[in-house]
């Protein structure tokens, strides 16, 4: 049992990480580019589609669930600064891992990363995907459902026009999105099922292979392609790329606050705790469960540490800067949103841009649409990166087949094989999967490995206490604690079926490590060189 729990030592981290030459990747990121990474990889999906579902199960108080799931998220973040300043390598929670609990710990979180950081990627693929069918409507374009949607999400999609063009035959008098109209919608839903079905199927009148239906989410498809095709070619223009990205997104943020304020209807925020909670503490801890994943992606600027030019300053910064800008728009956008529209009205599938169009505000509207569609665009590259950037260095600690996975491009200098290996993936998870589904299984994936970084952090302080730290993380053990506790919090909010997925998801994972990874890892051969009998120390 003890080697399961070698020890990488930090003597051997911090040398790859001066490792220069030809095996290495470029060192071309400032500050400011890193901060713009981390608000490039948080700003997406989660506010632009899952805020709306995040309304229904927190109504108003949505804007407490984003300050209870940012606090979990800067208590962490604190941690992973204090790793990500001492341990200034690609990889992430998986390398911090590594360097304190053992590798199968370390295993166990590259592998759960792979929740955060692909399927996270395949989740906003799906999300961009639904502004794109906005922007396609704007000039009338329409897609066949079965091609825009995966097959779940098309028959919803199908199932809503379905009802609409019912309840519209049974009064042509109900005027579209009035109470009578909505009240008609409820009822052909639950009355009418069985048939509304069936005139769905008729209207997605999909393809089948083996007598089951087809549902491809070309948009989404494509767009993960184009992606992993710009970090196939290189960092550098990847992260030029993005700033600019960051700044129409954040730009557009603005605008939603500014604009929307004036839209605001206070009353819609209830006036008293009971209609500003309506499921009280408990929906208002779901929703931070679920929105949680707004935040994702703040702790990816700590995978790119190999190719930051000061990565002992700029990477705290890096982090924390951009969790704060964010919670900050989050808060504010979530006060819009559920000012504008009646909690229960908020639109699921593009909820921001529909909040303005139901509004009469058109030209708003679309230009929401479009800063949509750049935001989540930069979400996805710096999610498909940071998994990218986690394989290559599982695969250089001899975890994964380092012939493919570390395999760095002679001329563009990037681990192309894995990108291109990954982007596929995907590419094909979010075309055919809803994003709800992704959306939860990615926050519970990344739940954990927050809080074994907030372990980690503790177990460190004491085992390797005279270790330079750059950035100390502030009141250890009580930020930590608290950082388990939220982020704990929010995982058991999640429920037992996404803890199934999760358990099923890392039981595939130790089999990989105990057939493959176990028997070629770099640290398990240097325990049996060193010291057969005893594990390494840092
Ligand atoms: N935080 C990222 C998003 O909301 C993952 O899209």
């Amino acid at each position: 049992m003890a080697n399961l729990l070698a020890i990488k030592p930090l003597k051997m981290l911090l040398e790859e990480a001066k490792e220069t030459g030809e095996h290495s990747l470029k060192r071309t990121l400032g500050p400011f580019q890193l901060t713009a990474l981390g608000v490039g990889a948080v700003i997406g999906a989660g506010i632009f589609v899952l805020s709306g579902l995040g309304a229904h199960y927190a109504g108003p108080g949505l804007m407490l669930s984003f300050v209870l799931s940012g606090m979990g998220c800067a208590f962490a973040g604190l941690c992973y600064a204090e790793f990500a300043a001492m341990i200034p390598l690609a990889g992430s929670a998986y390398t911090y891992a590594y360097a304190t609990l053992g590798e199968i710990f370390a295993w166990i979180i590259g592998w759960d990363l792979t929740l955060e950081y692909a399927m996270g990627a395949s989740a906003v693929s799906s999300g961009w995907s639904n502004h794109f069918i906005e922007l396609l409507a704007i000039f009338h374009i329409r897609m066949p459902l079965w091609l825009a949607y995966d097959h779940w999400t098309g028959l919803r999609a199908a199932e809503n026009i379905v009802a609409r063009q019912m309840a519209i035959a049974s009064d042509p008098t109900l005027v579209p999105g009035s109470q009578a109209f909505l009240a008609k919608i409820t009822e052909i839903m639950s009355v009418q099922s069985p048939v509304l079905l069936q005139k769905a199927h008729e209207l997605l009148n999909a393809p089948q292979i083996f007598g089951a239906e087809i549902g491809w989410n070309m948009p989404a498809f494509i767009i993960a392609l184009i992606i992993t095709a710009i970090l196939v070619v290189g960092i550098k223009e990847s992260a030029r790329f993005n700033s600019t990205i960051v700044v129409i997104k954040v730009a557009v943020v603005l605008f939603v606050i500014g604009l929307g304020f004036r839209y605001v209807n206070p009353s819609n925020w209830g006036s008293d705790w009971h209609s500003f909670a309506p499921f009280g503490l408990s929906g208002i801890g779901a929703g931070a469960a679920y929105i949680f994943f707004a935040y994702i992606g703040f702790d990816a600027v700590s995978t790119t540490a190999q190719e930051a030019k000061n990565p002992q300053r700029d990477l705290p910064i890096g982090i924390i800067a951009s969790l704060l800008i964010c919670t900050a728009l989050y808060v504010l956008v979530a006060a819009v949103l559920t000012g504008m529209v009646p909690w229960r009205e908020v639109n699921i599938e593009a909820p921001i841009a529909r909040a303005f169009l139901d509004r009469g505000l058109v030209g708003a509207s679309h230009i929401i649409t479009l800063g949509a569609l750049a935001g989540l665009t930069s979400v996805m590259l710096v999610m498909l990166l940071g998994q990218t950037r986690v394989l290559y260095s599982m695969a250089n600690d001899g975890l994964l087949p380092k012939k493919f996975f570390a395999d760095i491009h002679p001329k563009w200098r990037t681990p192309w094989k894995n990108t291109i290996l990954v982007g596929l993936l995907a590419a094909v998870v979010g075309s055919i999967t809803p994003i709800d589904d992704i959306g939860k299984m990615v926050n519970i994936g990344t739940l954990l490995a927050f809080v074994i970084v907030c372990i980690a952090v503790m177990i460190l302080r004491r085992t390797n206490p005279a270790q330079p730290r750059p950035f100390r993380t502030p009141w250890v053990p009580v930020v930590p604690i608290l950082g388990i506790l939220f982020n704990g919090f929010m995982m058991y909010k999640l429920g037992w079926i996404n803890w199934a997925r999760l358990f099923i998801w890392l039981a595939i994972g130790l089999v990989v490590y105990f057939t493959y990874g176990r028997h070629h890892s770099k640290v398990q051969a240097l325990v049996a060189e060193t010291k057969p009998r005893s594990p390494v120390s840092v």
